[in-house]
């Protein structure tokens, strides 16, 4: 069966064509290289052996979207990675992610609904919670008001599905809420490729160790938790992988309840900054530089995932701790650094 992946060569997409070809599905894989490079389809074949068809295409072209779907209207599912994802820079160029990430959706969906098999997983994300009031975190858990731009695209981003579910009764869809994503393939021939200073933490604990970066910044020692960092559900990427064709699965074989489910998908661990310094250290056997300096703006205090609905309904768990994830983050920096 022929799976179309939307930002197929990101960082969770191509972890996420891998494991797709591991289960024998033909993927077709869409990029617009804007936060990616073509060395990643080296990668992904360097693994399975196969290489799967690329096409670039800027999905903000509706009328590309529009060719694209007529050439391959054989398709039996479409993940849906494709969109701008830095919580940052969301803030200062909200246009850009509105265009980027809600624009490209809508193309998309509209494009499906010409598909014989309409089935459709949405990239999402916890950031949907905010602070939440609970923990862990389930599916019940209200939606706030979004802390960034780039939140709120997954938020509209969800709406959208819901309501045109509402309308389209082949189209199924499942929306797939990631807790913090890490890690590599443990092959390393695909990892998280950095591109400008990384934001997210373990890219920087990794470019730190290995020279790049001269010291790791704790945002904040003085927070509400035990040790005073922040704490997150840090998952590996390649059991976050797995999810996505589990999730196909249950579509592919008509085991959804209704044509739009949403799953958190976290380890059910919460790991706090200093907890994830010290599993670095462990497993890289390097002492990191850091110091702890003033609080990030936007960041939660504290954010893991409930995960029995995932476990119980959609029928997955995840099999990686924090120290295999940690372990093939750092392999990965030392294989793109030669070192
Ligand atoms: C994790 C923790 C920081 C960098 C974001 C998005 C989420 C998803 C993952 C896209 C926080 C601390 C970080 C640093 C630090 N992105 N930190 N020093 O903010 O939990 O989640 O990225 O889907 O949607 O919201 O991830 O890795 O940026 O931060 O102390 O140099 O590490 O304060 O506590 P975050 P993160």
């Amino acid at each position: 069966m022929k799976i179309l992946v939307t930002g197929g060569l990101g960082f969770i997409g191509s972890h996420t064509v891998v494991e797709l070809q591991n289960e024998g599905f033909e993927v077709v894989v869409i990029d617009d290289l804007s936060n990616s490079s073509l060395q990643v389809l080296d990668g992904i074949t360097a693994i399975t052996g196969v290489r799967p068809y690329f096409e670039k295409l800027d999905l903000k072209i509706k009328n590309d979207v529009k060719a694209f779907f007529k050439n391959h209207n054989d398709l039996a599912g479409v993940i849906h990675f494709a969109a701008s994802k830095a919580v940052g820079e969301s803030v200062n160029e909200p246009l850009m992610y509105y265009e980027n990430n809600i624009n490209t959706l809508v193309y998309v969906l509209q494009e499906m609904a010409n598909l014989d098999k309409q089935n459709f997983i949405f990239s999402s994300s916890c950031t949907v919670y905010g602070q939440a009031d609970e923990l862990p975190i389930t599916e019940n858990a209200p939606v706030k008001p979004a802390e960034s731009p780039y939140g709120n695209t997954k938020q509209i981003g969800e709406e959208i599905i819901k309501d045109t579910c509402k309308v389209q009764e082949k189209l199924n869809c499942i929306a797939l809420r990631y807790f913090n994503p890490i890690g590599a393939h443990p092959s390393a021939e695909i990892g998280e490729l950095p591109i400008g200073v990384p934001q997210n933490l373990v890219p920087f604990i990794t470019q730190t160790a290995i020279g790049i970066r001269e010291q790791l910044s704790v945002f904040g020692g003085d927070y509400p938790t035990p040790d005073g960092t922040c704490i997150r559900d840090y998952i590996h990427v390649v059991d976050l992988a797995k999810a996505h064709v589990v999730a196909l699965q249950r579509l592919l074989s008509g085991k959804n309840d209704s044509n739009f489910e949403f799953f958190n998908l976290g380890t059910g661990k919460g790991s706090s900054v200093l907890e994830a310094i010290q599993s670095f250290e462990k497993v890289s056997g390097k002492k990191l530089n850091y110091k702890i300096a003033d609080r990030r703006e936007g960041d939660v205090i504290s954010a893991y995932a409930d995960t029995n609905k995932a476990n119980e309904v959609l029928g997955w768990k995840t099999e990686l701790t924090l120290d295999d994830a940690m372990a093939s983050a750092w392999k990965w920096e030392k294989k793109i650094r030669n070192k």
